[in-house]
């Protein structure tokens, strides 16, 4: 089972950013093992262990909301790897509504997902790594929400705020492992969550039609495009990779100059 490739867990890694992460680190050799809530996902590694035939690459259920889900599936992807080199938390879900229509459910499901399962998540992780002794990096997808909370969204600012000080306070506590912690911050990356964005937020600031609030927010960036899931994709390797050794607790924005602290 074992080989000499790296190994990489990933959650949230079937689509949108993550499924761009996932491709990248199959592309630079890694044996990789993604979690994922969607099931519907039998297309998706077909596609992959076509390209990537001398690699691991699994699929497996995780509900990342639920710690025991979370347990269960790290134990079964340390199983198939051997070791965690890499591990990336980028799950993620946003709902945009009112303060007075926002509901205490809308509040859960975005913090359980967005920070107590990255939290459980991390703990899980760290444990194997400290088992295996060989250190390790660990990379949480937080947001440009992180730095400055985006208009009828504040549990999802909330949320990521949250993944922010995780990330600060978990690279002190691991730095003496050998273990790097570290956020990245992407802004306007098209993928799925962004057409919901462009829908549901379009129609709250001033009844957009479909595409036009993206396209007047990405007016506003520096560089007047989105992001790409490959450009994200490529900062995490980057930070998974050697010349990153010596960076930890910090959060990287990727975002074309959106926000610039
Ligand atoms: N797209 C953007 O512009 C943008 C900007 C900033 C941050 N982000 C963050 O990037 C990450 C990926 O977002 P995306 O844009 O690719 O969106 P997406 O909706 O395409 O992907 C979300 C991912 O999270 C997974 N997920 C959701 N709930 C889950 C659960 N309970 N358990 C396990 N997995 C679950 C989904 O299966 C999917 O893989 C998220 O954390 C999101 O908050 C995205």
């Amino acid at each position: 089972m074992d080989n000499n490739n790296k190994k990489m867990v990933i959650c949230g890694g079937n689509k949108g950013i993550g499924l761009g992460i996932t491709k990248r680190f199959l592309a630079d050799g890694y044996d990789v093992v993604v979690g994922t809530i969607d099931d519907d996902y039998t297309d998706t590694l077909i596609m992959l262990s076509k390209l990537y035939n001398h690699q691991i690459i699994q699929f497996l259920h995780c509900d990342v909301s639920e710690v025991k889900s979370i347990s269960h599936f790290y134990q079964q992807a340390h199983h198939i790897l051997g070791r965690f080199d890499v591990a990336i938390n980028n799950a993620g879900v946003i709902r945009i509504s009112k303060l007075e229509d926002l509901t205490e459910q809308d509040w859960d499901i975005t913090l359980d997902v967005n920070t107590k399962g990255m939290m459980f998540s991390c703990k899980e992780v760290i444990q194997y790594m400290r088992e295996d002794k060989k250190g390790g990096r660990i990379i949480n997808t937080a947001s440009g929400q992180a730095r400055d909370g985006f208009i009828y969204t504040p549990h999802y600012a909330a949320s990521k705020f949250g993944v922010m000080g995780m990330t600060q306070s978990l690279a002190k506590e691991v730095a003496q492992d050998g273990i790097t912690v570290n956020a990245i911050c992407p802004g306007i990356i098209h993928t799925d969550m962004w057409d919901y964005n462009d829908r549901v937020w379009g129609k709250l600031m001033g009844n957009y039609q479909p595409g036009e609030l993206m396209a007047t927010w990405v007016e506003n960036i520096p560089m007047k495009r989105a992001g790409k899931v490959e450009e994200v994709a490529g900062l995490v390797a980057f930070l998974a990779g050697p010349d990153a050794a010596y960076i930890t607790g910090q959060a990287i924005n990727i975002d074309g100059g959106l926000i610039m602290s």
